[in-house]
């Protein structure tokens, strides 16, 4: 099934995700078929699952956006081991959908993680791949990327959402 997509001001995209420590089960399956599907649906290359309201440490990314099965990475509880460089590009979110900033991320990033049956294993990604494990494992430690913009665009930011809350338009 595909869920609808948890927008900024939803307290759980601003709050720590539990581990997860369940593995294998049918119902992790399913929520991560559920979470590629949302993904898909609204055209997004990394979700995690805070953004569909579920406080669980899981993210997925697909910088193919189910064009190359390939693509497809499962992250449970990941974290990050090692950073390297710098990138500066441009970033948005499928939470504060209609935004995007110039945000710098580490160029390499290694992330270890558990796959779907629980077993440790470790990846590496550049430029792109980096920034989507950067930006997915923030969302599952509350934090959003606007917070790594300076506060005058972020408090921007906010007044708009607030302004489109407001008039019914966000959500
Ligand atoms: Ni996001």
């Amino acid at each position: 099934m595909t869920y609808p997509i948890m927008l900024y001001g939803e307290p759980v995209l601003e709050s720590k995700a539990e581990p997860v420590t369940e593995f294998d089960t049918p119902e992790v399956h399913k929520l991560i078929d559920d979470m590629f599907e949302s993904m898909y649906t609204a055209k997004g290359v990394g979700l995690a699952a805070p953004q569909i309201g579920i406080r669980k440490r899981i993210a997925v990314i697909d910088l193919s956006v189910g064009e190359d099965p390939k693509q497809k990475i499962v992250l449970l509880n990941p974290e990050i081991i090692h950073r390297e460089g710098t990138q500066t590009g441009e970033e948005g979110c499928l939470s504060i959908p209609g935004f995007r900033e110039q945000v710098t991320r580490a160029k390499t990033v290694r992330v270890r993680a558990q796959n779907i049956k629980g077993e440790p294993f470790e990846m590496t990604g550049e430029e792109l791949l980096a920034r989507a494990f950067s930006h997915e494992i923030d969302h599952l430690n509350g934090r959003l990327y606007i917070t790594h913009v300076s506060a005058l665009k972020r408090d921007l930011i906010r007044r708009k959402v607030r302004k489109l809350a407001k008039a019914g338009e966000w959500g």
